[in-house]
């Protein structure tokens, strides 16, 4: 496979690098890609030294997959002058994600919709896609009626400026500022842009994405998106009213049972999910699984994975390998 990896240079286009080794993705020429200041710039991949190429050098080469992690504006503008010359696109923005001539895939729950047809495919936002992973299965026995979310997202979701915010406060450095205020010792309750409606668009993303995924425009979902001081993995408190009742222990079972899912619950021995261990994995972790005592058929669980890997690279990866197991490019 000729594969390019479009923000090649960025946080996400790191970790793609990295998830593309470890798991051996067979490629036959890499093209690294990234905007115009980057070009000319080394990255080293398996021990070879990839010079970064502009985005029309990428598109004049066709490469089969185009691995896209490079904003919303740049896969506006580019991901269809690529699906023009036959590559198809996976785009980790939120360009293309709710358009509806476009597949919004997370590979456990609906790769199978996928076809030769699809040229541009879109990764969910990073806090849809581990929530999904631990609610499909749920959604299927259950049916979920209506969610409520607060999630507590870390700084590397917002790419390599907030990381770079928080070594500086760290260090006492006055330095760019990627959010309004201080990120060090704080909790900013603002992720991305308000809305009209008065939510931010990162809290109406898993509200629409919730939906396009699980095929079911029914659930009422409502989001509150917090940034803190945490490098890497996002933390999901999850509260679920579902259609029919269910049994703790079954559910317990069945997120056991899910693909990419890991169940880390034992109050006993203080076992639950958290970002530190779950930075550098590929699974979502879920926990802290009980009954919501105040309400019929609901309950509460506590949802960890990481950001950049299945909340993006691992997902986009997974996308990219379900094409060529089944021949799709
Ligand atoms: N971070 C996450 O957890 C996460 C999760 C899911 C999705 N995403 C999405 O993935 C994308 C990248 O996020 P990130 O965190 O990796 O950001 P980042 O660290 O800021 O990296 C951005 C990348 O995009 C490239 N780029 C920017 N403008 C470009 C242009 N005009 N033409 C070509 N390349 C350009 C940059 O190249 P230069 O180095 O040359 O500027 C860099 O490689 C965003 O759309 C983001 O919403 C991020």
């Amino acid at each position: 496979m000729k594969i390019a990896v479009v923000g090649a240079t960025g946080m996400v286009g790191n970790v793609m690098l990295e998830v593309l080794e470890e798991r051996n993705f067979p490629i036959t020429e890499l093209l690294l890609v990234a905007s115009e200041r980057s070009v000319g710039k080394t990255i080293n991949y398996r021990g070879t030294d990839y010079t970064v190429i502009g985005l029309q050098d990428a598109v004049n080469q066709k490469p089969d997959i185009a691995l896209f992690s490079a904003g919303g504006a740049t896969s506006v503008e580019w991901a269809p002058k690529f699906a023009e010359v036959g590559t198809t696109v996976v785009d980790n923005s939120s360009a293309w994600r709710m358009d509806p001539s476009k597949k919004l895939v997370v590979p456990e729950i609906n790769a199978g919709e996928l076809s030769t047809a699809d040229k541009i495919i879109a990764n969910p936002n990073c806090s849809t896609i581990q929530m999904v992973v631990a609610l499909a299965p749920l959604h299927k026995k259950y049916g979920i009626k209506r969610l409520v979310i607060s999630t507590y997202q870390s700084i590397s979701g917002t790419g390599v400026k907030a990381v770079q915010q928080l070594e500086n406060e760290y260090q006492g450095i006055k330095g760019e500022m990627a959010y309004p205020y201080p990120i060090h010792r704080n909790a900013l309750p603002h992720c991305d842009v308000f809305e009209d409606n008065g939510y931010t668009k990162e809290e109406m993303k898993p509200v629409n994405e919730t939906r396009k995924i699980l095929n079911d425009d029914s659930i009422a979902v409502t989001a509150t998106a917090v940034r803190i001081p945490v490098a890497g993995g996002h933390s999901e408190s999850i509260n679920i009213e579902f259609e029919k009742d269910f049994d703790v222990d079954e559910v317990r079972k069945l997120l056991h049972e899910t693909d990419g899912v890991v169940v880390k619950d034992n109050l006993e021995t203080n076992t639950y999910p958290m970002p530190i261990y779950a930075e550098g994995k590929d699974d979502v972790f879920v926990g802290r699984i009980r009954r919501d005592e105040s309400q019929k058929n609901s309950l509460n669980m506590w949802v960890v994975s990481d950001n950049l890997r299945k909340g993006a690279a691992t997902n986009t990866i997974q996308i990219a390998e379900y094409l060529m197991e089944k021949e799709l490019v």
